[in-house]
């Protein structure tokens, strides 16, 4: 479907409308109505059920999304959290050099400095997108943070955190004391993160609000232990720097034991593999839309010694989208926080060694991997459209129908309440005719669906207190005791988790 298609749909369903709809929308900035804002609790519950899932030494955690100035200045990211913008001379819009430039360099422009950017508008002879002068401006680099008044006085600088990851580099050292004192320790958080994007565009892909979900690891980097035998055979939809380079698109599939070979580290592929089994077990993506993209050194961010950005092909975007990452970024963070603070942030290991641990950072945008389950799993066939979203994910998990509102309303209505109290969410809906009902908990992705009948409620019948269950992904249907129905749902919607977390404590 077209991006203007599903968004449509989305708007219709009431799942997501433009901040301020009111006041002619702002940009960058989306609501979530009922069922939109279910099925992103349900993305980061089954988010964290899977990755801090991973490991017993792995936490949530929640921090303030207002940083002070002197976080984001040790971070870096008041120095070099930029992207070059270009603006226009005749009529004052801004664009970024990549947007203006992505006819003519398609790979972007990261790592080229303003001088080199501005040398490409020029002899590429772009004009402005918006008035058609060629009076754009040389790049400058404009900071994204949006930046704060903070306490009465206003004279008090802080920041709207740019990564949900600065708030667990923070909480480091107190985790560090009120824990085991002993590394591997990862810090998982969900929250909002804040970037004033110059351009924003495509949705919810290039939003100023939106909401990560982040696993940091830290590490002692000669000895992170991970049991890599158990995904050695696993095959991975690589797409790496020299094959980048010979122009392909396409990823190879390369086993985790081939890739062993080549320098990537343990703990990065026995990561990597965990992240690719997300998105093809648990998000449902069908695994030849996956590629696991390496950043080269000029692409990579500022902190990053290795990367992989974690890219679907999405039809409403025309193309593979990045939707999460793995980041290896060294000893990066703590160093500055220790530096910036003026704390000490090295640890002893259990071995007598003084290190600053190393950071894995797992990184996941929900916004952008909740228009991927629309993507990838809105189906259109015929008249009828349906939401196949994985079950675990589903916002609603069970409609339940009276076939007939006066005769069976009363017994579907308290089936409905006895699903609710064990935990399913479960939707009464009794308006219209059997086939509309299955129509709209089709549209809205509910998995299952619970029809009461004359059978259901007659005392004489043998199939007393048994209802229908329909499957909506085969549209078949089953008759089921009620004292099933609960036990049934709960199997089929529970989150997948990895297996038993690695014992890092025994090492
Ligand atoms: N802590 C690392 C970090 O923030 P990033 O690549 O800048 O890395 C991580 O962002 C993820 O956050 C991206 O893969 C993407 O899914 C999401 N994301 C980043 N900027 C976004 C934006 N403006 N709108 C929506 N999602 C965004």
């Amino acid at each position: 479907m077209k991006s203007d298609e599903l968004y449509a749909l989305l708007r219709r369903r009431g799942i997501l409308w433009p901040t301020a709809e009111l006041y002619g929308g702002a940009q960058g900035l989306y609501d979530y109505g009922p069922l939109g804002a279910a099925l992103k609790r349900r993305i980061e519950e089954a988010w964290a059920a899977w990755f801090v899932g991973l490991s017993d030494d792995y936490y949530r955690i929640e921090g303030a999304e207002i940083l002070p100035e002197a976080v984001v200045r040790a971070s870096g990211h008041l120095e070099n959290f930029t992207d070059p913008e270009v603006t226009c001379e005749s009529c004052h819009a801004a664009f970024r050099a990549d947007t203006i430039l992505e006819k003519v360099r398609p790979e972007g422009v990261d790592g080229l400095t303003p001088a080199q950017i501005g040398e490409l508008v020029v002899s590429h002879a772009i004009s402005c997108p918006k008035c058609g002068q060629s009076t754009l401006s040389v790049p400058r680099a404009f900071n994204m943070m949006f930046g704060l008044d903070f306490g009465v006085t206003g004279r008090e600088r802080a920041y709207l955190r740019p990564e949900t990851a600065q708030s667990s580099y923070l909480a480091f050292p107190r985790m560090w004391e009120v824990g085991r004192k002993a590394l591997p320790l990862g810090v998982a958080l969900v929250g909002r993160a804040y970037r004033n994007e110059i351009a924003p565009r495509q949705l919810l892909f290039r939003m100023r609000a939106f909401t990560q979900a982040e696993l940091q690891i830290f590490f002692d980097p000669a000895h992170f232990p991970v049991p890599i035998s158990e995904v050695m055979s696993e095959p991975l939809p690589m797409l790496r720097v020299p094959r980048r380079a010979r122009g392909e698109e396409s990823p190879e599939w390369i086993r985790v034991a081939d890739l062993r070979s080549e320098a990537l580290p343990d703990f990065y592929l026995y990561h990597l593999v965990h992240t690719y089994r997300f998105y093809r077990d648990v998000l449902q993506i069908p695994k030849e839309r996956i590629r696991l993209f390496e950043k080269s050194d000029a692409e990579r961010a500022f902190y990053n010694r290795i990367q992989y950005d974690v890219e679907v092909h999405l039809e409403s975007l025309a193309g593979y989208k990045e939707l999460g990452a793995v980041h290896y970024r060294g000893d990066y963070d703590l160093t500055r926080h220790s530096q910036g603070s003026g704390k000490d942030l090295s640890v002893l290991t259990t071995d007598g060694r003084r290190i600053v641990p190393h950071v894995l950072e797992l990184t996941f945008g929900v916004d952008r991997n909740l228009w991927a389950q629309a993507d990838v799993h809105v189906i259109q066939e015929g008249e009828r459209t349906l939401w196949k979203l994985p079950p675990p994910l589903a916002p609603v998990q069970v409609g339940v129908f009276p076939l007939l509102k006066r005769e069976h309303g009363d017994y579907a209505r308290s089936l409905a309440r006895e699903l609710l109290a064990s935990g399913i969410v479960a939707e009464y809906d009794e308006a219209g005719g059997i086939g509309k009902r299955y129509a709209r908990m089709d549209e809205a992705g509910v998995p299952f669906c619970v029809t009461i009948d004359g059978e259901t409620v007659s005392q004489d019948s043998p199939q007393r207190d048994t209802v229908t269950l329909r499957d909506r992904d085969s549209r078949s249907q089953d008759r089921v005791p009620r004292s099933d129905l609960a036990n049934r749902i709960s199997n089929a919607t529970r989150f997948p988790r990895p297996g038993a977390p690695f014992p890092t404590r025994a090492v």
